[in-house]
């Protein structure tokens, strides 16, 4: 069992953040957000901000800092503030007051003064329905059977049909670690200190904002305080930070609120989505309709897509319609957030499935296993594995669903529920190229750009490092975070292990050949001989052997690297590849209060190879609280001016130890070798997925009451 390697850092204080840089001269920025939703600002006065003490500079539309929009093919159009006068949200970024402290800053940026041309802001995604639009880069999904019409058609062939509305609720990424940043410039080249999901993106972001070459901007994040997808796209305190500092020669930091964040970064979008199933008497479903409307920003700059499950991943079914459409507002942005799509989607989707179990008198997980799939559906390509009966076997097993009854039961004043769901999320992975270093101290150093926002993808480098080099884990040191190592891809997607853990096995073997290719030169200790490789050592055929250190030294070599290169590739033309996983819930709701408490929680999820143990169930529990806090705690509410009523956290709930009762998570272990080379399939996102089902499937068991959106409150149960 490995802890994480940079465990310590973190809990001592040692780890340093973004934030967390001081240079000689550094100098503070500070946000100013609009406070209207939608409008034209049509003047700002800056005279008693620019007159404060110790302001340095007062940048609004009117005396921009000039920013270029970055375009990246991982995240399309990344918004930059201050480029034009147009207020979309409320809290958008709209001014950035630079000066000696930061409480000068703050002081000087409440003096900012804007005049608005106010227009009437649209926050309700119910409102919106009517005038949804299609959504960008998605297209309708239908798969028909051979002589059928239409989906109606096989829908009213069906012997039983379930059919409903679900709603999921706006959330906000709320990570520890305030979007922030440090930036430096130095002989023409930038440093910026922010954190992020891929330091070489963030790099690449910044150098195409400021009209810089690539080659001169370093992004440098070692220790992240949490991403989930909020940290995917460069902040507007790393763009401000950055192009103040070049303005003013001082090196730069900025930083959000708590409050800020809940604006000038972005969240989950709102969802609401119509399911219809129709199954024949045995269960077997025979018609799967999803329609989904999901919230997004003014600039339409992204789409939550919650029917992708359905129509690439979760039921057979010989008939499928599934349509996106999106609901434009004047909200703060929505991006990618933990599962983007797959969350909400499984809510929905996993409550209809509960819905036609009891409509088929069938227990649920029955239900699930007959329809699970070999390919998704209308595809040929099968699953590369898929062990999601085996997960609900464990599962049932270790959690007692045998004595689940269809009504629940009662324990005192506790309506005592279980409810199951199945979660899936896409094996994916993403290029990434790894260095290993052979060091003369019989030490191995393995460096990539790619991020840990906390996931353990340090520790990851450090295990597969030493397995893929045959020595002990001590002996390595990964390093990561910083965009002048090669470029390691993004922890996004649930993709990191098997991104850069696949590159950085061609790096060892790679590094492997160069030093038996040393060993065995002209003047070295092997010279012309047959030589091998084994636990860090060089053999060759007469039994002599030395440690690749001792070849070092003896060449007069300090270290020895490569690097080595991987991507998806063939494998795509083969097979289908995803994680899956099945969500045990048991809740308890009392009966005069209403009050619904999570008492146990299990996740057994099939994720390929397991690199990490620790790590892996941490991650898998995390992702299994944030379900829980989905289903019963998360929801932004909009007040009437187009503000986030509750954007902090003292009303934005979030669930704490005590909201949290037994929780675990385990894993079937069967390595997925046709997805990559190390074998692990992600489980960074999987974990959230199915929660919020399984929750009010549970809450259904307890009380005879199913609630078709999330959060569940007190009074859906009244
Ligand atoms: Mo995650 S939403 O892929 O960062």
């Amino acid at each position: 069992m490995t802890s994480r390697l940079d465990g310590p850092l973190k809990v001592t204080g040692r780890a340093e953040y973004g934030a967390d840089h001081a240079f000689p001269g550094l100098v503070h920025g500070y946000v100013v957000v609009s406070t209207i939703a939608h409008g034209e600002i049509e003047a700002v006065d800056v005279t008693a901000a620019k007159s404060a003490p110790g302001v340095l500079a007062v940048y609004t539309p009117f005396d921009p800092l000039e920013l270029n929009t970055p375009s990246l093919p991982a995240f399309g159009e990344t918004w930059v503030p201050l480029q034009d006068r147009e207020v979309t949200h409320y809290g958008q970024p709209i001014g950035f007051v630079v000066a000696e402290t930061f409480e000068q800053a703050r002081d000087a940026a409440m003096l900012v003064e804007v005049d608005y041309r106010e227009r009437p802001a649209a926050t309700s995604l119910e409102e919106g329905l009517a005038s949804a639009e299609a959504a960008p880069g998605t297209e309708d999904v239908e798969i028909l059977a051979e002589g059928v019409e239409s989906i109606a058609d096989a829908l009213a062939a069906s012997s039983v049909v379930v059919e409903a509305t679900y709603r999921t609720a706006p959330q906000h990424h709320a990570a520890m670690e305030p979007h922030s940043a440090v930036a430096v410039w130095e002989g023409g080249a930038l440093t910026v200190y922010s954190g992020n999901q891929g330091s070489d993106l963030q790099a690449t972001e910044l150098a195409q904002a400021l009209g810089v070459d690539v080659a001169s901007v370093r992004a440098v994040n070692p220790f992240v305080g949490g991403a989930f997808g909020g940290k995917g796209r460069t902040s507007a305190p790393a763009f401000l930070a950055a192009a103040a500092a070049r303005a003013l020669g001082r090196p730069v930091k900025a930083a959000l609120t708590r409050e800020q964040v809940f604006t000038a970064t972005a969240g989950r979008a709102a969802t609401v989505q119509e399911i219809a199933l129709g199954a024949a008497e045995d269960g077997t479903l025979v018609a799967v309709r999803h329609d989904s409307w999901c919230s997004t920003d003014a600039n339409r700059s992204f789409v939550e897509p919650t029917t992708r499950g359905t129509s690439q991943e979760w039921y057979a079914t010989p008939n499928l319609k599934a349509t996106q459409r999106i609901v434009p507002l004047n909200l703060p942005p929505t991006t990618f957030m933990r599962a983007p799509g797959e969350a909400p989607g499984s809510f929905a989707l996993e409550s209809a499935m509960d819905e036609l179990a009891v409509a088929l008198g069938m227990d649920p997980i029955e239900l699930r296993v007959r329809n699970s799939s070999i390919a998704p559906p209308g595809k040929d390509l099968q699953w590369s594995s898929k062990h999601l009966d085996e997960c609900f076997q464990v599962g049932a097993q270790r959690f007692g669903w045998a004595q689940r009854s269809p009504r629940g039961r009662v324990d005192g004043d506790w309506l005592v529920g279980m409810g199951v769901a199945t979660a899936m999320f896409p094996a994916l992975r993403f290029p990434a190229t790894v260095e290993v270093t052979l060091r003369e101290d019989d030490t191995a150093v393995v460096s990539t750009s790619g991020a840990d926002p906390g996931t353990g993808l340090l520790t990851v480098l450090a295990l597969v490092g030493a397995e893929s080099l045959a020595v002990p884990v001590e002996r390595v040191t990964p390093r990561l975070g910083d965009s002048a190592f090669p470029p390691g891809g993004m922890s996004g997607g649930s993709t990191a292990t098997a991104s850069a853990g696949s590159a950085l096995m061609v790096a060892a073997s790679e590094v492997i050949d160069a030093l038996l290719a040393l060993a065995s030169s002209p003047g070295a200790p092997f010279e012309g001989a047959e030589v091998s490789y084994e636990d860090g050592r060089v053999l060759a055929e007469d039994g002599r052997s030395m440690s690749f250190g001792e070849v070092l030294r003896a060449a007069g070599r300090e270290s020895l690297s490569a690097t080595g290169s991987s991507g998806p590739g063939e494998e795509l033309t083969k097979h289908s590849f995803s994680s899956f996983g099945a969500q045990f819930c048991e809740v308890r709701v009392h009966r005069w209060t209403r009050e619904v408490r999570v008492s146990r929680m299990l996740g057994v999820f099939d994720c390929g190879r397991i690199i990490n143990e620790k790590a892996a169930r941490s991650q898998a529990m995390g992702g299994m609280v944030w379900g829980l806090s989905a289903a019963l705690h998360e929801v932004l509410e909009v007040d009437d001016s187009g503000r986030w009523a509750n954007g902090d956290f003292a009303g934005y709930l979030v669930p704490v130890n005590a909201d949290v009762g037994e929780i675990d998570a385990e894993f079937v272990r069967y390595p997925d070798t046709l997805h990559n080379a190390v074998g692990a399939k992600g489980l960074g996102e999987i974990g959230v997925v199915g929660v919020a089902a399984a929750v009010a499937n549970a809450v259904y068991n307890a009380t005879g009451i199913r609630v078709r959106h999330i959060p569940i409150t007190i009074e859906d149960l009244l």
